[in-house]
């Protein structure tokens, strides 16, 4: 174990005030930029991975334009993955300068960080991605898959009132409850930082703008995004992983995993969406082992 300190403020992105949260290791061998998902929701869920620090491995969070406590961009034309890719390599500039670091995306920060590696892995020593996604539409033909495995009355309810736009029904949002019990988050409590971000994806716009009403009615800017083809471009050593029951599906980590060449896949058993949450110490420790082993066979 080894000692930690943690700096947190704002940094002036793109003329935006941008939150960052800096786990700083004190004997850092590596530092790793961390890219949550949402599209919309905040850092907070993601601080689990701090554990890395205790480990010698520095780890920084943000929460990305518009999300949890940072500046939202003033056109809604803004609200897009590429300028969340510049969002990054400007903060990764202003942060680490021109040292390397591993890039880390959950979910739709995965979408982002597949995105992000395509345009800039030359700053990069290593990629991880968590539950992220290459193609939205194959993401939610997978999702719909998944839903028509609930039970019948679960299924039609999201299927019936899906089509009519009815997200407020009763049956509705019953059916999608048990959807994320299983394919979302496996805990009968939901822990306070991931009620946060759930907290801030609701008050803030980007979901909504970004993504849609829920997770599996996409309908915002990210819909029709599709960079599976220009995954094969990427080439550094890259982890991706998954859960068992992942509402973004085993899958979607198989159409990265395919593309991305010498890229290693690990699924979680039995966990879901936030596998951090759900095996926290496996999963910090195979995030540990990835990092070390690319530093150390000088990969990176
Ligand atoms: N909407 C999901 C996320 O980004 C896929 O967390």
């Amino acid at each position: 174990m080894t000692e930690y300190s943690v700096e947190e403020g704002y940094r002036n992105v793109l003329g935006l005030k941008i939150y960052y949260k800096f786990f700083r290791a004190s004997d850092e061998r590596a530092t790793v930029m961390t890219m949550h998902g949402g599209p919309g929701m905040s850092h907070d869920y993601m601080l689990p991975l701090s554990d890395l620090a205790q480990n010698g491995v520095s780890v920084l969070f943000y929460d990305q334009f518009g999300c949890g406590r940072s500046d939202e961009p003033d056109a809604e034309s803004k609200y897009t993955i590429s300028y969340g890719v510049e969002e990054a390599e400007e903060l990764r500039k202003q942060i680490f300068a021109d040292r390397k670091i591993f890039l880390m995306g959950s979910s739709y920060g995965g979408a982002l960080a597949l995105a992000y590696a395509v345009k800039y892995q030359s700053n990069l020593r290593g990629l991880i991605i968590s539950g992220g996604l290459p193609s939205v539409q194959f993401t939610v033909s997978e999702m719909f898959r998944l839903i028509d495995e609930l039970d019948p009355w679960a299924r039609d309810a999201i299927r019936k009132y899906g089509e009519m736009g009815e997200f407020s029904n009763e049956d509705y949002k019953r059916a999608s409850e048990l959807f994320y019990k299983k394919h979302f988050l496996r805990l009968n409590e939901y822990p306070a930082e991931v009620l946060k971000s759930l907290e801030y994806a609701e008050k803030r716009n980007v979901y909504r703008i970004m993504n849609g009403p829920d997770e599996f009615t996409i309908t915002g800017t990210i819909k029709g995004w599709d960079i599976t083809r220009q995954l094969a471009l990427i080439n550094i050593p890259t982890l991706i992983t998954a859960g068992e029951f992942d509402e973004v599906t085993p899958n979607v980590a198989s159409a990265i995993h395919d593309k991305i060449h010498g890229s290693e896949m690990v699924i979680f058993k039995g966990c879901s969406h936030l596998t951090m949450w759900e095996d926290r110490e496996k999963y910090n420790e195979l995030l540990g082992k990835f990092i070390n082993h690319t530093v150390e066979s000088g990969k990176a």
